[in-house]
């Protein structure tokens, strides 16, 4: 083989053949591998046709074909394929050479490939890649972390195949070392699920209380596109509201069934979240609402037992609808708030040294929850990048104040018409608890002390000082150790 490529990619599915693709466009020429290699064949003289790909039937035709040292992008699924794959191409590799994995990997296996395959002399990148298959192709966002010396070798293709915003600036930063991007990457999935449910609960709560159609939905998240809201979730929901099923003619949304799926991001998040300590309610919401939603038989048996009130609605609509706007917004930020406030507990955690706005900007195009106003969460760290938490931004705490009044009358009604909001109203919670100086805990550490001599610290002592109150005539004076889990 005479002429090199620039890089190698293994796994000509979906996301593979649209970012190959990309590469290519972009001035870089590939070497292409896929294990089933009647696919490779198929790519080469399909879309690839004329391109400058080389299309390899091995794994080592594959390494061969390469400039070195070697750049080879593994999309394939998460998991054992990822480490067989790995297995297999270690003996094709040389010192110096960089794998990156482009599959949505949980970090701590990241974490442990990165170090695995320092051990051999070769450069590992677990690198987050959102946007689905027309973000791989156009112009994706891309969270890369790892081996950081191998960052200076892949900057060029990364960058340039990367969506752009304003400014041309790349959506595509280097994120930190080990499993930094996929970290990363699995919080975007986790917000994701949030933004996803709160516009469910918009939509379930014009549904059930407004009654308003299919196209009249379509037409208020088309308006709301045009506002503070503009993202992509609202765009595509807007015109999934507009799709009509060819078969029934009706609305294609009304014939979907209600269970929802899930890959495990999301469950990851909150795990994270539940082991660092960190109050991330709302993405568990969000995950426990698919659960819930996956229980569908059981939900139908007990929809004809359990009773609740039937939804009614007296008033201005549309005033209601700007409320319901406001109260997603709202929602959206504490959200947003938690997944931030999650990101600094795993960076101390972890000794990652996160870019929150660059982390920002790197969301702000090309990937799912990719919206407009991830610009003001970018310029409130570019304000203070040692920000405790978006809420104390003046511009999010601004916005808070104007939408909190409609955000409570919606949660409000929400309850009073038996219409399920979980992300809605946990957000409200994790509002309300993180503006108060104080909350009951003093009571449920009176509790822990009463029945395991748990010991308490007082409002009148220094922190860091532990008692313990004999709460009855059989207590004894011995004491549990005190630590957090
Ligand atoms: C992205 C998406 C993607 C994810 C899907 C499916 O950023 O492009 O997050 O990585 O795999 O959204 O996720 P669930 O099946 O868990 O909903």
């Amino acid at each position: 083989m005479s002429k090199k490529a620039d890089i190698g990619l293994i796994g000509l599915a979906v996301m593979g053949e649209n970012l190959v693709l990309n590469m290519e466009r972009n001035g870089f020429s590939a070497a292409v591998y896929n294990r089933t290699v009647e696919k490779v064949d198929n790519f080469i003289n399909g879309r690839g046709k004329g391109k400058n790909f080389i299309g390899c039937h091995s794994l080592r035709e594959l390494c061969d074909s390469l400039k070195t040292p070697r750049k080879i992008m593994m999309m394939v699924k998460a998991g054992k394929p990822v480490d067989d794959l790995i297995e297999q191409l270690i003996p094709c590799l040389e010192p110096g050479d960089i794998l990156i994995d482009g599959g949505n990997s949980h970090y701590p296996d990241t974490i442990r490939r990165t170090k695995y395959l320092a051990g051999k002399g070769l450069r590992f990148i677990g690198s987050g890649v959102s946007g689905g298959e027309e973000g791989a192709l156009l112009g994706p966002s891309l969270m890369p972390g790892g081996a950081p010396e191998a960052w200076p070798e892949i900057k060029p293709i990364f960058q340039a195949i990367a969506a752009k915003v304003a400014g041309g600036r790349p959506c595509c930063e280097w994120v930190g070392s080990d499993g930094a991007g996929h970290y990363v990457k699995m919080v975007h999935n986790g917000i994701e699920y949030g933004d996803m449910q709160m516009i469910c609960e918009a939509y379930w709560i014009m549904k059930n209380i407004l009654g308003l159609s299919a196209e009249e939905l379509h037409d208020v998240f088309t308006e709301w596109n045009k506002g503070e809201l503009n993202s992509y979730l609202i765009e595509i929901t807007s015109n999934i509201f507009a799709k009509k099923d060819p078969e029934t003619g009706k609305p294609v949304v009304d014939i979907i069934l209600d269970t929802a799926g899930q890959k495990g991001t999301g469950k990851w998040t909150s795990q994270s979240a539940l082991d660092l300590g960190a109050p991330a309610p709302t993405v568990a919401e969000a995950v426990f609402a698919r659960c819930l939603s996956a229980i569908k038989e059981e939900r139908v048996a007990a929809s004809g037992v359990l009773t609740g009130p039937k939804p009614a609605f007296k008033g201005d609509k549309k005033a209601f609808i700007e409320s319901v706007r406001k109260a997603l917004y709202a929602s959206k930020i504490c959200s947003y708030a938690q997944g931030y406030q999650l990101m600094r507990l795993a960076a101390k955690e972890y000794n990652w040294d996160l870019q929150y706005g660059e982390i920002a900007l790197m969301w702000r195009g090309g990937c799912i929850i990719r919206a407009q106003f991830l610009e003001r969460i970018k310029e409130a760290f570019d304000k203070n990048p040692a920000l405790d938490n978006l809420l104390l931004d003046d511009f999010f705490h601004g916005v808070i104040d104007n939408c909190q009044a409609a955000w409570r009358e919606v949660v409000a009604a929400a309850v009073m018409n038996g219409v399920p909001v979980p992300a809605f109203s946990s957000a409200l919670a994790y509002y309300d608890g993180y503006r108060s100086g104080t909350l009951p805990a003093n009571l449920l550490q009176a509790q822990r002390d009463y029945f395991g001599a748990h010991t308490y610290e007082r409002v009148d002592k220094e922190r860091g000082k532990f008692f313990h109150t004999a709460w009855t005539e059989t207590s004894g004076t011995t004491v549990s150790g005190t630590y957090t889990a």
